[in-house]
């Protein structure tokens, strides 16, 4: 689906950066798909009217969630800690019911964050439309409704259910072309004290450490509190919380509710005005971002060649699909990274999207012991790493290419 226009203000779109064809983040594969394998032109814009930066064309969302969705959210102890404490502000926040608070969370996945709620006896419901990740969730006692959110599946919770308290999101909002359909969707399902409560990758980081592998095919938009402030002042909702989180390398935590149901907190003004400062709202920020990206390519692509022609054994760690754009944009190939060692089972014994690296247990890292291990989960680096002090002990070296290119 393409956007000339932005998807929020429908005005027109400038682009800012083009990453030329690239494959599905997460479209793992075997070498008898390789005829029938996804490509499509990635580029991004940005509007100054919503302050939305994102996808010229995105694939429709059929091709990338469907019933072996490659992403598993538990796979990270991190992530699930991360989760259970989120659950656990939500439902100390005083802003849910006191009596039978009902909680909606969009893209549950396996259930990492609403087991924390299934656990306690709260009503809730994932909408997850991967089939096989909310079968997961399903085994944890948590209840899903295997569908794409829309207005129009708002109206029908509405009508069979009620209306809700808290309205959870994490690493999916970014993800919807009609962000202005899940929103008009919102607020029919929020009751007038109700809450929305979010998070995604931030752009502020995302500007600040050149960390351009969050723009991949599911990432359609990545947002600031302006872009937010703006979209959700469409439909007559504000920003009354901002807390910026460490996850996915900089992520930004959203909370809104109906005009003037709550108390605007400091956080708001103070981080609107960051983001002020650091350009957000203006097209000439993205272009010294695309210069910083191309440097970063060039810094990869010559240090990777480098250690190649040293003889050093090169490989990846973590399969992610952030790591697809990077792959496929620096033209990195099984030439100069071995193979990638992966936790996930059912990325293993697959090839990477678009450069066909095979992936390997994780285990196999371990037994082959590489001179360089370019981390591609560089958002995990702490648990990673601290899990891996033997590599380093017995000499091995990690490449990251976040905020710059850089041996460790
Ligand atoms: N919340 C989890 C999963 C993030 S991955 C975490 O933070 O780890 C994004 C998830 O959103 C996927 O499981 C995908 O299937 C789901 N998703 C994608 N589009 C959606 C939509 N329109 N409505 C609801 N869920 C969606
Ligand atoms: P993410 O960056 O999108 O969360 O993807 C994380 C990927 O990294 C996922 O494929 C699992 C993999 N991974 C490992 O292989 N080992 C690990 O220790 C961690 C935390 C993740």
């Amino acid at each position: 689906m393409t956007a000339k226009l932005c998807r929020v203000s429908n005005t027109p779109l400038k682009q800012v950066l083009d990453f030329g064809k690239q494959p599905l983040g997460n479209g793992f594969l075997e070498k008898k798909d390789f005829a029938n394998e996804y490509f499509f032109p990635m580029s991004v814009g940005f509007s100054e009217v919503s302050m939305m930066f994102q996808l010229l064309e995105q694939p429709n969302p059929e091709i990338m969630f469907h019933d072996h969705y490659a992403f598993y959210s538990s796979t990270s102890g991190f992530m699930a800690n991360h989760f259970k404490q989120f659950a656990e502000e939500v439902i100390n926040s005083g802003y849910l019911s006191k009596t039978s608070p009902f909680v909606i969370e969009l893209g549950c996945n396996d259930g990492i964050m609403l087991k924390n709620f299934a656990s306690k006896g709260i009503q809730h419901l994932g909408i997850e439309p991967s089939l096989n990740v909310a079968k997961e969730a399903n085994k944890h006692g948590v209840r899903t409704r295997s569908e794409f959110f829309s207005e129009e599946l708002a109206e029908t919770i509405v009508k069979e259910e009620g209306q809700i308290d808290a309205f959870l999101a994490a690493n999916v909002m970014c993800h919807i072309p009609d962000i202005l359909g899940v929103v008009k969707g919102i607020k029919k399902l929020l009751k007038p004290t109700g809450v929305v409560m979010f998070e995604d990758p931030y752009l502020g980081d995302v500007i600040a450490k050149t960390s351009y592998d969050q723009i991949y095919d599911e990432h359609v938009f990545l947002f600031s509190a302006l872009s937010i402030k703006y979209l959700f002042g469409l439909c007559d909702m504000e920003l009354i919380d901002l807390q910026p989180q460490k996850t996915h390398g900089g992520s930004m935590r959203y909370v809104l509710a109906h005009k003037g149901a709550y108390p605007v907190k400091n956080s708001v003004p103070e981080i609107l005005a960051k983001e002020m400062a650091q350009g957000l709202d203006k097209l000439e920020t993205f272009d010294k971002f695309r210069e910083s990206v191309e440097q970063s390519k060039i810094d990869l692509v010559n240090l990777l060649k480098d250690l190649k022609a040293k003889g050093k054994k090169v490989v990846g760690y973590a399969a992610t699909s952030k790591s697809t754009t990077v792959l496929n944009y620096c033209g990195i190939g099984p030439d100069l990274i071995e193979y990638i060692c992966d936790t996930t089972p059912i990325k293993q014994g697959k090839l990477s999207p678009g450069m066909h690296i095979p992936v390997v247990p994780y285990e196999t890292f371990a037994a082959n012991s590489p001179d360089y291990a370019f981390l591609l989960a560089w958002n995990h680096a702490e648990e990673i790493m601290g899990k891996e002090k033997k590599y380093v002990e017995s000499g091995g070296k990690w490449i990251i290419h976040v905020p710059k290119v850089q041996v460790l």
